[in-house]
């Protein structure tokens, strides 16, 4: 249950093609992510899988059945926002409930539901209170608490963490993953955040202007990106890029190099620079450091090393850890 195939998806508004056309297999239980910047269409898409848009082109099946024209009421999906649209009047029980008590269901079941769905997201102590007595992050888990009791095939979330802060976020994250391994169940779960895709998917989407650029588990998009896009957008902090001399030396008009593969040395290496801004988060530390040819470069080291703004240091990149990229910006194989 919950495998979704979407078929040649296209979506025009107007003179606006958002999705040209898209081909992609979601497997049953499958923690899937769909990330790119924004107005790249992955609300639009997420809201043509649940039936909210209607399609310009193409087939959408869930567990092998087309439901291209059915209304979203009939696709078994939940959907989750990130304006948690819970009803302030109504307390948290009755929030939850009200999937239940439209599709009829009676009140010992209904209880029942609820307070397993209650406990799942630990909000056993607030089933009482007003939406408006509750936190930020309570709030969401009584929206997830809502999807989670009409037992979907499915759960989509549209970037349902990005009205909480920091640290909520990096909490409730740990939570829907936790989620994910007690129900099984699919979730599609959309995001700019390329952390969020990287800590919670089973299988990212990578998606620009409409257009998946690449579609892999997390390590698989880290290690192997299929094209500068992918390279740059995944991985934190980014990727440095090389061009012209400088990359020739290294077989390829574009190569790539993550701040944590270079090394520095003060005597020699391949990039003479000096570090600019020192970024100290702790564990660890990230030196921006002017390169006298190849710009700016960003360096992960450890928290403990003694670099400081001024310090002239050589870079290195770790040969085995070089992306290489053609004319066309495609990865060299
Ligand atoms: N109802 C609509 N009518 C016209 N254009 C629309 C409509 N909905 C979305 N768009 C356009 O489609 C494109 C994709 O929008 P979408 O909301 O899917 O992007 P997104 O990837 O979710 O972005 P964000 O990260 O900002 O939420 C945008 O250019 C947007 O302006
Ligand atoms: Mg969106």
């Amino acid at each position: 249950m919950g495998s979704i195939h979407l078929n040649k998806v296209s979506k025009v508004f107007g003179d606006l093609k958002v999705i040209p056309s898209l081909d992609l297999e979601i497997n049953e239980g499958e923690f899937v992510v769909f990330v790119g910047p924004s107005g790249c269409g992955k609300s639009t898409l997420l809201r043509l899988i649940a039936g909210l848009e209607d399609l310009s082109g193409g087939t959408i099946s869930i567990d092998g059945n087309d439901v291209t024209n059915a209304p979203p009421a009939k696709r078994g999906l939940a959907m989750v926002f990130q304006s948690y649209a819970l009803y302030p009047h109504m307390s948290v029980r009755k929030n939850i409930a009200f999937p239940l008590k439209m599709a009829g269901e009676d009140k010992a079941t209904i209880d029942k539901k609820v307070e397993d769905a209650a406990r799942v997201l630990n909000l056993t102590d607030y089933l009482e209170r007003k939406p408006g007595q509750l936190s930020g992050g309570q709030r969401q888990r009584v929206a997830i608490g809502r999807a989670i009791v009409r037992q979907p095939t499915a759960f989509l979330f549209d970037e349902p963490l990005s009205n909480l802060d920091a640290a909520l976020r990096v909490t409730m994250r740990l939570e829907i993953s936790e989620l994910h391994h007690e129900l099984g169940t699919t979730m599609i779960y959309v995001t700019h955040d390329q952390v969020e895709a990287m800590t919670m998917a089973d299988k990212i989407v990578v998606l620009n202007r409409g257009n998946i650029e690449q579609v892999g588990s997390p390590m698989e998009l880290y290690n192997h990106p299929r094209n500068l896009f992918v390279a740059g957008f995944i991985g934190s902090p980014k990727m440095n890029f090389v061009e012209g001399k400088d990359a020739q030396a290294f077989g390829a008009p574009t190569i790539g190099i993550r701040p944590e593969h270079l090394s520095y040395s003060s005597s020699e290496g391949a990039w003479k620079g000096k570090v600019g801004v020192a970024e100290h988060l702790g564990s660890d530390t990230f030196c921006h450091v002017h390169t006298e040819n190849s710009g700016t470069m960003t360096l992960r080291v450890s928290g403990e090393a003694g670099l400081k703004h001024g310090d002239t240091i050589y870079l290195t990149p770790e040969e085995s850890r070089i992306h290489r990229f053609d004319d066309k910006g495609l990865a060299i194989a």
